[in-house]
């Protein structure tokens, strides 16, 4: 088999076989295909596609270029949920611990944020002593103990993907459907749940723009967990302005906090309540969904979901001390408000310009290899459908940086004030099963 002649066959539309694509990500992956050749290719199935077909079978052979997590040894329905990326999604957080102490097993390799959106590993990592790496055995001994454990990528998961997507990113071939399924759920697959929520968020501080694309994306991805033998729903959310109102590190671990402890912003409890009853059917606990909403409501209100957090927290070393009392991280920045520059409605908060801004401000970064000002970050006063007054406090802003008003101009500019009342968007679309 050469190499030349599968770019030609997908050149022309053709429909590759299962050898053909295996004979691609094995070859990629050991370096006996080089990058020139697999960028034709990509670049070849970003114009022709893949049919579903063959997409299951990329996903199927980047899962096995490496390591596949076996979690058996954990009794009981394993549970996973992962979000497209958005703009103070602190969703990980809350949803993980709030499952868990309905009975769910929660064992989540998390990421490290990039560009406009945080990573869960990070958040957690602002918690002093919070270690996000923990060996094999350990993970799976916290899981079948606590429930839980929120770890970053432990041995070679989808090596496949790491060069592809790094290859994706410098040929314009990143905005495929098949490859971002592919890419997304191969990831998934091997880190070895036995159930997948996939969160795809669309809006301005979305990778999807627009609620076609993220059904598309979603629909693409389900069939690729189904045909593959794995419960993968999914659910389409509004990422038009942030979810919650801080984004930041330590900005959204204290929110998370309030939510879990019942006096959290509503969008964000809404949306773990939620997920978190489609978690709750997929893990077998509760079928039927307002009877699972009251479950994760009852757990919120009696503590249980909360004392998750804290548990976990623990377990990973993090000092517990912090999330019950906030003024105990010690890691702080100087505060600075912005003001309303208008009377009115606000109609818009362009999510991907607040995600900006807290990158600026140093919660995030625009390199793999920046650093994080964990204190770093915003917190929101008002959102979509607010009154204000000119000169009213619309954000707070964290940082450590010193010059600092191109960034506070740029914030200002993400909140488009208008007379009139605002339109609000749902928070779900829509649920893909
Ligand atoms: N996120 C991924 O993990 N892969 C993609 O291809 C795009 C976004």
């Amino acid at each position: 088999m050469r190499m030349i002649d599968i770019i030609e066959k997908k050149k022309k539309g053709e429909v590759l076989s299962r050898e053909e694509i295996s004979f691609f990500v094995t070859g990629y992956t050991k370096g006996e295909i080089p990058d020139y050749q697999a960028s034709a290719f990509t670049m070849a199935v970003l114009f022709q596609g893949l049919n579903k077909e063959e997409t299951a079978i990329l996903t199927d052979c980047m899962m096995h270029s490496g390591d596949v997590i076996d979690l058996s040894a954990i009794e009981g329905v394993k549970v996973d949920k992962h979000s497209t990326g958005g703009v103070g999604d602190k969703t990980s957080l809350v949803l993980g611990p709030l499952v868990a102490s309905c009975g769910a097993k929660v064992a989540k390799m998390s990421g490290r944020g990039l560009g406009h959106t945080g990573g869960t590993l990070d958040k957690l990592e602002s918690i002093r002593g919070m270690s996000v790496s923990l060996s094999r055995e350990a993970f799976i001994e916290q899981v079948s103990r606590d429930g839980i454990a929120i770890i970053g990528q432990t041995g070679d998961l989808v090596p496949a993907d790491k060069k592809l997507y790094a290859l994706r990113d410098v040929t314009a071939t990143v905005d495929s459907i098949p490859l971002i399924a592919s890419s997304i759920m191969s990831k998934k697959l091997a880190s070895g749940s036995d159930t997948i929520l996939l969160d795809v968020k669309f809006g301005s501080g979305a990778f999807m723009k627009t609620l076609e694309d993220a059904v598309t994306l979603a629909s693409a991805m389900v069939e690729i967990g189904k045909s593959l033998g794995r419960d993968t729903r999914a659910v389409i959310t509004d990422m038009d302005q942030p979810l919650g109102f801080a984004v930041g590190n330590i900005v959204e671990v204290k929110e998370a906090v309030e939510t879990l402890r019942g006096r959290g912003p509503k969008d964000l409890e809404e949306l773990c309540v939620s997920l978190g009853a489609i978690m709750l059917d997929q893990a077998g606990i509760e079928h039927d969904p307002d009877k699972a909403k009251a479950l994760l409501r009852q757990k919120i209100a009696n503590g249980e979901a909360y004392a998750k957090l804290k548990a976990m927290v623990r377990a990973q070393g993090g000092d517990t001390s912090q999330l019950d009392d906030p003024s105990r991280f010690t890691d702080v920045a100087g505060a600075q408000a912005v003001y309303a520059p208008k009377t009115g409605y606000i109609h818009a908060i362009e999510a991907l310009t607040v995600g900006e801004v807290a990158m600026h401000l140093g919660a995030g970064r625009a390199t793999k290899e920046d650093t994080i000002d964990m204190a770093a970050g915003v917190v929101l006063h008002k959102k979509i459908g607010d009154f204000v007054k000119e000169g009213d406090v619309l954000a707070t802003v964290y940082t450590n940086k010193e010059e600092i008003s191109p960034i506070i101009d740029m914030f200002t500019r993400a909140f488009v004030i208008r007379d009139g009342a605002a339109k609000q968007n749902p928070l779900i679309y829509t649920v893909i099963e």
